[in-house]
């Protein structure tokens, strides 16, 4: 069946989020709810993607810009869609959407035991930076919810 690739709206965040669920991207409880989402897109209105296949989300990836770096997150694909080109056409029409918007550098991060998500990255053109630390610090008490995350 053939893949329709569109820019993601809010009325998809219910099948998104299935698919991040099962995918194992890290979620937490308040920027994956829907208010969280909605707020995302608000913002970033152009540069997310849904991929559909018989009017089902079978791919998306959530991505936006701080007006200097692009960041991509929640980069997921069906398992059942897996290999067929459909992560590397949402990540080229996320970069595209962030060339137009001037943008000059686009940043991700991925679990470091996400083999299969870390080959994906390196065949999209995305080096690994060993120079640096991520660091973040929480403004809000968050909950993860992705089911197998385990705190190290
Ligand atoms: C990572 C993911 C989005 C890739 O989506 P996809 O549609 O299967 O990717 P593509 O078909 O465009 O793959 C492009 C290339 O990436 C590489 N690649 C993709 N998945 C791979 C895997 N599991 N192992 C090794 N290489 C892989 C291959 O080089 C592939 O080209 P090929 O199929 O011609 O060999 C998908 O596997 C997924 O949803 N995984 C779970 C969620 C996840 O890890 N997301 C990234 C979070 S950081």
């Amino acid at each position: 069946m053939e893949i329709e690739y569109r820019l993601m709206k809010i009325e998809d965040y219910e099948q998104a989020y299935a698919l991040w669920i099962l995918c194992g991207n890290g979620l937490n409880d308040k920027d994956d709810s829907r208010e969280g989402i909605e707020k995302y897109l608000k913002r970033n209105p152009n540069t997310s993607f849904v991929a559909v296949c018989g009017g089902k989300v079978v791919g998306v990836i959530l991505c936006g810009h701080d007006g200097r770096r692009g960041i991509i997150q929640h980069a997921c694909v069906s398992s059942d869609h897996r290999r067929e080109g459909i992560g590397g056409k949402l990540v080229e029409l996320a970069l595209d959407a962030l060339k137009a918007e001037g943008i000059n550098k686009v940043l991700l991060v991925a679990f470091k035991k996400n083999a299969g998500g870390n080959a994906f990255w390196e065949s999209q053109g995305f080096t690994l930076r060993e120079d640096l630390n991520y660091r973040n610090k929480a403004l809000a008490e968050m909950v993860r919810i992705d089911p197998d995350y385990v705190k190290e």
